[in-house]
Protein backbone atom coordinates (compact mmCIF):
# COMPACT_ATOMS: atom_id res chain seq x y z
CA UNK A 1 0.00 0.00 0.00
CA UNK A 2 1.52 3.26 -1.03
CA UNK A 3 2.40 5.47 1.94
CA UNK A 4 0.34 9.03 2.47
CA UNK A 5 2.65 12.19 2.30
CA UNK A 6 2.95 14.29 5.03
CA UNK A 7 4.65 17.55 3.59
CA UNK A 8 7.56 19.11 5.90
CA UNK A 9 7.10 22.95 6.18
CA UNK A 10 10.81 23.94 7.84
CA UNK A 11 10.48 26.95 9.65
CA UNK A 12 14.46 27.17 10.40
CA UNK A 13 15.01 30.30 9.32
CA UNK A 14 11.93 32.07 10.74
CA UNK A 15 10.76 30.60 13.98
CA UNK A 16 13.65 28.95 14.67
CA UNK A 17 16.07 32.36 13.97
CA UNK A 18 13.88 33.90 16.86
CA UNK A 19 15.94 32.34 19.38
CA UNK A 20 18.00 34.93 20.60
CA UNK A 21 21.86 34.70 19.55
CA UNK A 22 20.84 33.21 16.64
CA UNK A 23 20.38 35.92 13.74
CA UNK A 24 22.00 35.08 10.49
CA UNK A 25 22.91 37.38 8.15
CA UNK A 26 21.26 36.59 4.13
CA UNK A 27 24.39 35.16 3.24
CA UNK A 28 23.89 32.07 5.39
CA UNK A 29 20.10 32.31 5.50
CA UNK A 30 21.02 30.88 1.83
CA UNK A 31 23.98 28.55 2.52
CA UNK A 32 21.20 26.92 4.78
CA UNK A 33 18.13 27.46 2.85
CA UNK A 34 19.97 25.76 -0.05
CA UNK A 35 20.54 22.69 2.04
CA UNK A 36 17.31 22.43 3.39
CA UNK A 37 16.02 21.91 -0.30
CA UNK A 38 18.71 18.98 -1.31
CA UNK A 39 17.35 17.92 2.14
CA UNK A 40 14.11 17.60 0.25
CA UNK A 41 11.79 19.65 2.46
CA UNK A 42 8.61 20.74 0.89
CA UNK A 43 8.44 24.52 2.48
CA UNK A 44 10.79 27.10 3.48
CA UNK A 45 9.97 29.00 5.64
CA UNK A 46 12.37 32.15 4.54
CA UNK A 47 11.79 35.11 7.33
CA UNK A 48 9.05 37.58 7.93
CA UNK A 49 9.36 39.72 5.27
CA UNK A 50 8.05 43.00 6.98
CA UNK A 51 10.04 42.54 10.08
CA UNK A 52 13.11 44.36 9.11
CA UNK A 53 15.01 45.15 5.61
CA UNK A 54 17.51 42.42 6.08
CA UNK A 55 14.87 39.56 6.45
CA UNK A 56 13.09 40.84 3.13
CA UNK A 57 16.56 40.61 1.93
CA UNK A 58 16.85 37.32 2.76
CA UNK A 59 13.18 35.99 1.81
CA UNK A 60 14.11 37.47 -1.18
CA UNK A 61 17.46 35.87 -2.30
CA UNK A 62 16.12 32.87 -1.00
CA UNK A 63 13.39 32.79 -3.22
CA UNK A 64 15.55 33.40 -6.42
CA UNK A 65 17.51 30.85 -5.63
CA UNK A 66 15.30 27.68 -4.18
CA UNK A 67 14.47 25.51 -6.93
CA UNK A 68 12.21 22.94 -5.70
CA UNK A 69 11.04 23.73 -2.31
CA UNK A 70 7.83 26.00 -2.18
CA UNK A 71 9.05 29.53 -0.69
CA UNK A 72 7.06 31.25 2.25
CA UNK A 73 7.21 34.33 3.65
CA UNK A 74 5.03 34.89 7.27
CA UNK A 75 2.79 38.07 7.91
CA UNK A 76 0.52 39.13 10.31
CA UNK A 77 -3.39 39.96 9.06
CA UNK A 78 -2.34 43.15 7.73
CA UNK A 79 -2.42 44.61 4.87
CA UNK A 80 0.80 46.10 4.23
CA UNK A 81 2.76 43.21 5.74
CA UNK A 82 1.16 40.71 3.14
CA UNK A 83 1.93 42.96 0.37
CA UNK A 84 5.62 43.12 1.43
CA UNK A 85 5.86 39.56 1.75
CA UNK A 86 3.83 39.18 -1.95
CA UNK A 87 6.69 41.60 -2.98
CA UNK A 88 9.41 40.03 -1.33
CA UNK A 89 8.47 36.32 -2.65
CA UNK A 90 8.08 37.47 -6.53
CA UNK A 91 10.97 35.60 -7.61
CA UNK A 92 9.71 32.12 -6.12
CA UNK A 93 8.74 29.58 -8.70
CA UNK A 94 6.47 28.41 -5.82
CA UNK A 95 5.50 31.54 -3.61
CA UNK A 96 3.49 30.61 -0.48
CA UNK A 97 1.91 33.56 1.66
CA UNK A 98 1.89 32.32 5.56
CA UNK A 99 -0.89 34.90 6.98
CA UNK A 100 -2.84 34.98 10.62
CA UNK A 101 -4.10 35.95 13.46
CA UNK A 102 -4.55 35.09 17.44
CA UNK A 103 -8.25 33.15 17.84
CA UNK A 104 -7.70 32.26 21.29
CA UNK A 105 -9.72 34.29 23.91
CA UNK A 106 -6.59 35.43 25.80
CA UNK A 107 -5.44 36.69 22.49
CA UNK A 108 -8.40 38.24 21.49
CA UNK A 109 -8.93 39.94 24.57
CA UNK A 110 -5.45 40.62 25.93
CA UNK A 111 -3.54 41.25 22.66
CA UNK A 112 -6.06 42.57 20.02
CA UNK A 113 -8.68 44.17 22.73
CA UNK A 114 -11.41 42.71 19.95
CA UNK A 115 -13.88 39.97 19.55
CA UNK A 116 -14.08 36.95 18.08
CA UNK A 117 -16.32 38.23 14.85
CA UNK A 118 -13.86 41.08 14.54
CA UNK A 119 -10.96 38.78 14.49
CA UNK A 120 -12.77 36.47 12.27
CA UNK A 121 -13.44 39.45 9.73
CA UNK A 122 -10.00 40.19 9.54
CA UNK A 123 -8.38 36.69 9.03
CA UNK A 124 -10.93 36.62 5.93
CA UNK A 125 -9.73 39.77 4.64
CA UNK A 126 -6.15 38.97 4.48
CA UNK A 127 -6.35 35.51 3.52
CA UNK A 128 -8.33 37.15 1.00
CA UNK A 129 -5.89 39.83 0.13
CA UNK A 130 -2.92 37.48 -0.04
CA UNK A 131 -4.56 35.21 -2.22
CA UNK A 132 -4.76 38.04 -4.86
CA UNK A 133 -1.15 38.22 -4.93
CA UNK A 134 -0.39 34.16 -4.85
CA UNK A 135 -2.37 30.91 -5.44
CA UNK A 136 -0.85 29.18 -2.05
CA UNK A 137 -1.68 30.36 0.96
CA UNK A 138 -1.40 29.11 4.45
CA UNK A 139 -3.54 30.38 7.36
CA UNK A 140 -2.56 30.16 11.14
CA UNK A 141 -4.86 30.63 14.51
CA UNK A 142 -1.90 31.50 16.54
CA UNK A 143 -2.41 29.68 20.06
CA UNK A 144 -4.72 27.53 18.17
CA UNK A 145 -3.99 25.14 21.07
CA UNK A 146 -5.92 27.18 23.32
CA UNK A 147 -8.35 27.93 21.29
CA UNK A 148 -12.30 26.55 21.76
CA UNK A 149 -12.41 23.77 19.47
CA UNK A 150 -15.85 25.14 17.95
CA UNK A 151 -15.02 28.87 17.39
CA UNK A 152 -12.00 27.53 15.84
CA UNK A 153 -13.46 25.29 13.35
CA UNK A 154 -16.09 28.17 12.14
CA UNK A 155 -12.61 30.61 11.72
CA UNK A 156 -11.56 27.41 9.27
CA UNK A 157 -14.34 26.75 7.31
CA UNK A 158 -14.77 30.89 6.33
CA UNK A 159 -10.55 31.00 5.56
CA UNK A 160 -10.97 27.73 3.29
CA UNK A 161 -13.80 29.77 1.72
CA UNK A 162 -11.58 32.94 1.41
CA UNK A 163 -9.30 30.63 -0.16
CA UNK A 164 -6.74 29.32 1.82
CA UNK A 165 -5.04 26.11 1.04
CA UNK A 166 -3.11 24.85 4.43
CA UNK A 167 -4.64 25.94 7.71
CA UNK A 168 -1.52 25.93 10.11
CA UNK A 169 -3.01 25.25 14.22
CA UNK A 170 -0.25 25.83 16.06
CA UNK A 171 0.42 24.97 19.38
CA UNK A 172 2.04 28.48 20.01
CA UNK A 173 2.77 27.84 23.92
CA UNK A 174 3.11 24.36 23.92
CA UNK A 175 0.80 23.92 25.94
CA UNK A 176 -1.62 20.84 24.87
CA UNK A 177 -0.96 17.19 25.32
CA UNK A 178 -0.83 14.54 22.36
CA UNK A 179 -4.45 12.87 22.67
CA UNK A 180 -5.42 16.88 23.18
CA UNK A 181 -3.71 17.90 19.97
CA UNK A 182 -4.75 14.48 18.26
CA UNK A 183 -8.12 15.36 19.19
CA UNK A 184 -8.38 18.80 17.84
CA UNK A 185 -7.07 17.90 14.56
CA UNK A 186 -10.06 15.25 14.69
CA UNK A 187 -12.80 17.62 15.54
CA UNK A 188 -11.46 20.07 12.75
CA UNK A 189 -11.26 17.30 9.99
CA UNK A 190 -14.96 16.28 10.54
CA UNK A 191 -16.25 19.72 11.84
CA UNK A 192 -15.12 22.01 9.04
CA UNK A 193 -17.15 21.89 5.99
CA UNK A 194 -14.59 22.39 2.96
CA UNK A 195 -11.79 20.83 4.77
CA UNK A 196 -11.16 18.49 2.23
CA UNK A 197 -9.88 21.35 0.57
CA UNK A 198 -7.26 22.12 2.66
CA UNK A 199 -4.29 20.69 4.46
CA UNK A 200 -4.52 20.50 7.92
CA UNK A 201 -0.65 21.65 9.64
CA UNK A 202 0.78 20.89 13.10
CA UNK A 203 2.66 24.08 14.37
CA UNK A 204 4.14 22.40 18.41
CA UNK A 205 6.00 24.53 20.40
CA UNK A 206 8.26 22.45 22.94
CA UNK A 207 7.30 24.06 26.17
CA UNK A 208 6.02 21.01 28.23
CA UNK A 209 8.72 18.60 25.98
CA UNK A 210 5.72 17.71 23.65
CA UNK A 211 6.23 19.35 20.39
CA UNK A 212 7.37 15.59 18.49
CA UNK A 213 4.62 13.87 20.47
CA UNK A 214 1.66 16.39 19.33
CA UNK A 215 3.21 16.80 15.82
CA UNK A 216 2.95 12.87 15.12
CA UNK A 217 -0.37 12.66 17.17
CA UNK A 218 -1.41 15.26 14.68
CA UNK A 219 -1.09 13.58 11.84
CA UNK A 220 -2.44 10.32 12.88
CA UNK A 221 -4.84 12.12 13.42
CA UNK A 222 -5.13 13.33 9.52
CA UNK A 223 -2.88 16.34 9.53
CA UNK A 224 -0.75 16.34 6.56
CA UNK A 225 2.05 18.86 7.02
CA UNK A 226 4.60 19.32 9.86
CA UNK A 227 6.21 22.64 10.85
CA UNK A 228 9.40 22.08 11.86
CA UNK A 229 12.94 23.31 12.67
CA UNK A 230 16.68 21.68 12.75
CA UNK A 231 17.84 20.50 15.71
CA UNK A 232 14.39 21.93 17.12
CA UNK A 233 15.61 25.41 17.49
CA UNK A 234 13.09 28.11 18.29
CA UNK A 235 11.85 30.26 20.76
CA UNK A 236 11.95 29.69 24.44
CA UNK A 237 11.93 25.47 24.45
CA UNK A 238 11.77 25.58 20.72
CA UNK A 239 9.62 23.80 18.00
CA UNK A 240 9.20 20.28 16.56
CA UNK A 241 12.43 18.88 15.46
CA UNK A 242 12.45 17.99 12.26
CA UNK A 243 14.87 15.33 12.30
CA UNK A 244 12.54 13.41 14.90
CA UNK A 245 9.29 13.51 13.08
CA UNK A 246 10.97 12.15 9.82
CA UNK A 247 12.60 9.30 11.88
CA UNK A 248 9.68 8.39 13.96
CA UNK A 249 7.73 7.76 10.54
CA UNK A 250 10.21 6.34 8.77
CA UNK A 251 10.73 3.55 12.02
CA UNK A 252 6.94 3.12 12.20
CA UNK A 253 6.07 1.78 8.78
CA UNK A 254 2.91 0.68 9.90
CA UNK A 255 1.07 4.36 10.58
CA UNK A 256 1.56 4.72 6.16
CA UNK A 257 3.09 8.13 6.41
CA UNK A 258 5.92 9.01 5.15
CA UNK A 259 8.12 12.33 4.15
CA UNK A 260 10.26 12.93 1.25
CA UNK A 261 13.02 13.99 3.48
CA UNK A 262 16.80 12.54 2.63
CA UNK A 263 17.61 11.38 5.92
CA UNK A 264 21.48 10.69 4.86
CA UNK A 265 21.42 14.70 5.16
CA UNK A 266 20.22 14.96 8.62
CA UNK A 267 23.57 14.78 10.59
CA UNK A 268 25.35 17.17 8.69
CA UNK A 269 22.06 19.96 7.79
CA UNK A 270 21.96 19.55 11.79
CA UNK A 271 25.87 20.29 12.17
CA UNK A 272 25.78 22.87 10.02
CA UNK A 273 22.83 24.58 11.40
CA UNK A 274 24.49 24.54 14.78
CA UNK A 275 28.06 25.77 13.53
CA UNK A 276 25.75 28.55 11.70
CA UNK A 277 23.48 29.73 14.63
CA UNK A 278 26.01 28.69 17.25
CA UNK A 279 24.14 27.28 19.06
CA UNK A 280 25.39 23.50 20.18
CA UNK A 281 22.99 20.61 19.70
CA UNK A 282 22.88 19.47 23.16
CA UNK A 283 24.59 15.32 23.16
CA UNK A 284 21.81 13.34 23.89
CA UNK A 285 19.50 15.18 21.15
CA UNK A 286 17.46 12.28 19.54
CA UNK A 287 18.76 11.15 16.36
CA UNK A 288 21.54 14.16 16.02
CA UNK A 289 23.36 14.34 19.00
CA UNK A 290 26.73 13.08 19.84
CA UNK A 291 25.43 10.56 22.18
CA UNK A 292 22.72 9.10 19.87
CA UNK A 293 24.59 6.07 18.82
CA UNK A 294 27.03 6.07 21.62
CA UNK A 295 26.93 3.23 23.96
CA UNK A 296 28.32 3.51 27.71
CA UNK A 297 27.12 0.91 29.86
CA UNK A 298 28.63 -2.88 29.95
CA UNK A 299 25.05 -4.62 29.30
CA UNK A 300 24.04 -2.41 26.45
CA UNK A 301 28.14 -2.76 24.86
CA UNK A 302 27.64 -6.22 25.06
CA UNK A 303 24.40 -6.61 22.79
CA UNK A 304 25.58 -4.08 20.60
CA UNK A 305 28.81 -5.75 19.71
CA UNK A 306 26.87 -8.86 19.45
CA UNK A 307 24.31 -7.92 17.17
CA UNK A 308 23.52 -3.92 16.52
CA UNK A 309 19.87 -4.01 16.65
CA UNK A 310 19.72 -5.13 20.70
CA UNK A 311 19.97 -1.35 21.65
CA UNK A 312 19.84 0.67 18.62
CA UNK A 313 16.43 1.56 16.45
CA UNK A 314 18.05 3.05 14.12
CA UNK A 315 21.20 2.25 11.47
CA UNK A 316 23.49 5.43 11.96
CA UNK A 317 23.76 5.35 8.18
CA UNK A 318 20.23 6.45 7.49
CA UNK A 319 21.14 9.46 9.06
CA UNK A 320 24.12 10.26 8.14
CA UNK A 321 26.17 8.85 11.22
CA UNK A 322 29.11 6.85 10.14
CA UNK A 323 28.99 4.26 13.02
CA UNK A 324 27.49 3.46 16.30
CA UNK A 325 30.56 4.20 19.19
CA UNK A 326 31.28 2.25 21.75
CA UNK A 327 33.11 4.55 24.90
CA UNK A 328 34.96 3.46 27.50
CA UNK A 329 33.97 4.32 30.81
CA UNK A 330 34.15 2.76 34.21
CA UNK A 331 30.82 1.49 33.18
CA UNK A 332 31.68 -0.36 30.40
CA UNK A 333 32.75 -4.33 31.09
CA UNK A 334 34.97 -6.84 29.38
CA UNK A 335 33.52 -7.24 25.82
CA UNK A 336 33.73 -3.53 25.14
CA UNK A 337 37.08 -3.32 25.66
CA UNK A 338 37.89 -6.24 24.04
CA UNK A 339 36.23 -4.81 20.82
CA UNK A 340 38.18 -1.62 21.65
CA UNK A 341 41.85 -3.40 22.10
CA UNK A 342 40.92 -4.91 18.84
CA UNK A 343 40.23 -1.80 16.96
CA UNK A 344 43.24 -0.73 17.86
CA UNK A 345 45.57 -3.92 16.73
CA UNK A 346 45.30 -5.83 20.89
CA UNK A 347 44.26 -9.47 20.43
CA UNK A 348 43.29 -10.68 23.86
CA UNK A 349 43.09 -14.11 25.36
CA UNK A 350 40.59 -14.57 27.98
CA UNK A 351 43.06 -14.49 30.17
CA UNK A 352 44.70 -11.11 29.18
CA UNK A 353 41.55 -9.64 28.91
CA UNK A 354 40.87 -10.44 32.63
CA UNK A 355 43.93 -8.76 34.17
CA UNK A 356 43.87 -5.93 31.59
CA UNK A 357 40.39 -5.06 32.66
CA UNK A 358 41.33 -4.82 36.30
CA UNK A 359 44.44 -2.31 35.07
CA UNK A 360 41.31 -0.57 32.72
CA UNK A 361 38.59 -0.06 35.32
CA UNK A 362 41.34 1.17 37.99
CA UNK A 363 42.08 4.38 35.30
CA UNK A 364 38.52 4.62 34.45
CA UNK A 365 37.45 5.31 37.95
CA UNK A 366 40.10 8.47 37.77
CA UNK A 367 38.98 9.48 34.16
CA UNK A 368 35.50 10.26 32.74
CA UNK A 369 36.49 8.49 29.92
CA UNK A 370 39.02 6.13 28.03
CA UNK A 371 40.43 7.09 24.70
CA UNK A 372 42.41 4.93 22.23
CA UNK A 373 45.54 6.35 23.79
CA UNK A 374 44.42 5.43 27.25
CA UNK A 375 44.15 1.86 25.96
CA UNK A 376 47.48 1.50 24.84
CA UNK A 377 49.04 2.61 28.67
CA UNK A 378 46.22 0.69 30.10
CA UNK A 379 47.65 -2.59 28.39
CA UNK A 380 51.24 -1.69 28.93
CA UNK A 381 50.98 -1.34 32.62
CA UNK A 382 48.93 -4.34 32.64
CA UNK A 383 52.34 -6.02 31.55
CA UNK A 384 51.08 -9.49 29.85
CA UNK A 385 52.79 -9.47 27.30
CA UNK A 386 50.78 -8.89 24.07
CA UNK A 387 51.84 -8.32 20.56
CA UNK A 388 50.44 -5.26 19.10
O1 LIG B 1 3.83 29.56 17.11
C1 LIG B 1 3.09 30.20 16.35
O2 LIG B 1 1.88 30.38 16.59
C2 LIG B 1 3.70 30.76 15.16
C3 LIG B 1 2.78 31.40 14.15
C4 LIG B 1 3.20 32.80 13.87
C5 LIG B 1 2.70 30.57 12.93
O3 LIG B 1 4.87 30.67 14.96
ZN1 LIG C 1 5.76 29.12 16.26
Amino acid sequence: MSKDKVYIFDTTLRDGEQVPGCKLDTKQKLVIAQRLDSLGVDVIEAGFPISSPGDFASVKEIARVVKNATVCGLTRSVKKDIEVAAEALQPAKRPRIHTGIGTSDSHIKYKFNSTREKIMERAVDAVKYAKSFVEDVEFYAEDAGRTENEFLARICEEVIKAGATVLNIPDTTGYCLPEEYGAKMKYLRENVRGIEKAILSCHCHNDLGLATANSISGVINGARQIECTINGIGERAGNTSLEEVVMILRQHPYLNLDTGINSKLLYSTSQMVSEKMGMPVQPNKAIVGSNAFAHSSGIHQDGVIKKRETYEIIDPHEVGVDHSSIVLTARSGRAALAYRAKKIGYELTKVQLDVVYEEFLRFADRKKEILDEDIHQIVESADVNIES
